[in-house]
């Protein structure tokens, strides 16, 4: 397997809050053009570890790298603007703005001027499938449809990593192979992608590598079919859910 250079490594990353450990010294790399997954229970620190390395507040201890410059602790309109975005696990879209302004505001980072922001989001509505709806309201979208603007206006501040917080969640079978087709496609377009993901059968087929997180450590990280096959990881998480699916338990 040829080993691509990390555009992100986090390293020892630890985040506390009072006495709860909700990241315990977690360390990975993501490559350039890699899916990697971040999978694990309800409160294994998931989340967390996306704000931690976005600048939504700094690690306890530990340091973040991007392209191997140290971003640790710098506020997230700046980790943003180098190349990293996330999107949100509850979704965040303006109701008062349509579908088009709302991914204009993803592109007002790289630019002042109202034009160039709404050619770019014409190319995201494309590729997003969103073109058809662009002048309908935020708040009248259904949740399909803010999922999918949560990640075109993540997509407009043209990021080089794109972290996506379990945006698969509540869409239905086509709907899914959607996004898994929209993650292949952004990969092919030179990005990579940290993605956390509950719906095993979606994210395994499309990653590179999978880190799994229990309890804030990381307890597993490799190929798919090697953590489907990952004892403790069958134990802590995939148990009745992907294993048994597989046919394998
Ligand atoms: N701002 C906060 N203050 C205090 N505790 C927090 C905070 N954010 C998260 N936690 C706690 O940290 C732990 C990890 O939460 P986190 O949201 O990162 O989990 P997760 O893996 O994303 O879970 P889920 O799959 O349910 O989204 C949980 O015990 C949670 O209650
Ligand atoms: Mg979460």
């Amino acid at each position: 397997m040829v080993r691509l250079k990390p555009i992100l490594e986090i390293r020892n990353i630890t985040k506390k809050f009072g006495s709860l450990v909700a990241n315990e010294d977690v360390s990975f790399t993501v490559g350039e053009k890699e899916i990697v997954s971040l999978i694990g229970p309800n409160g294994a620190g998931k989340t967390t570890l996306f704000n931690s390395i976005a600048g939504f507040y700094p690690p306890t201890s530990g340091t973040v790298l991007f392209h191997g410059k140290d971003i640790t602790g710098l506020p997230s309109y700046k980790i943003c603007k180098l190349g990293v975005t996330r999107t949100f696990q509850i979704v965040q879209t303006l109701k008062e703005m349509t579908v088009e302004e709302n991914i204009m505001t993803g592109a007002f980072l790289h630019t002042n001027s109202a034009k160039k922001a709404r050619e770019a989001a014409g190319e995201i509505l494309e590729l997003t499938g969103l073109t058809a709806k662009k002048d309908v309201l935020g708040g009248s979208l259904t949740i399909v449809d803010k999922k999918r603007v949560e990640i075109a206006r993540a997509l407009a501040t043209k990021p080089e990593l794109l972290m996506l917080d379990e945006c698969m969640a509540g869409l239905n079978q086509t709907e899914i192979k959607d996004v898994m087709q929209l993650c292949l496609t952004l990969r092919e377009k030179g990005l990579s992608l940290l993605v956390v993901e509950h719906i095993m059968e979606a994210i395994m087929p499309i990653s590179d590598k999978i880190v799994v997180l229990n309890a804030g450590k990381k307890i597993a990280e490799g190929l798919p079919k090697d953590i489907v096959n990952n004892e403790e990881v069958i134990k802590a998480y995939l148990g009745d859910r992907y294993h048994a699916k597989s046919g394998k338990s």
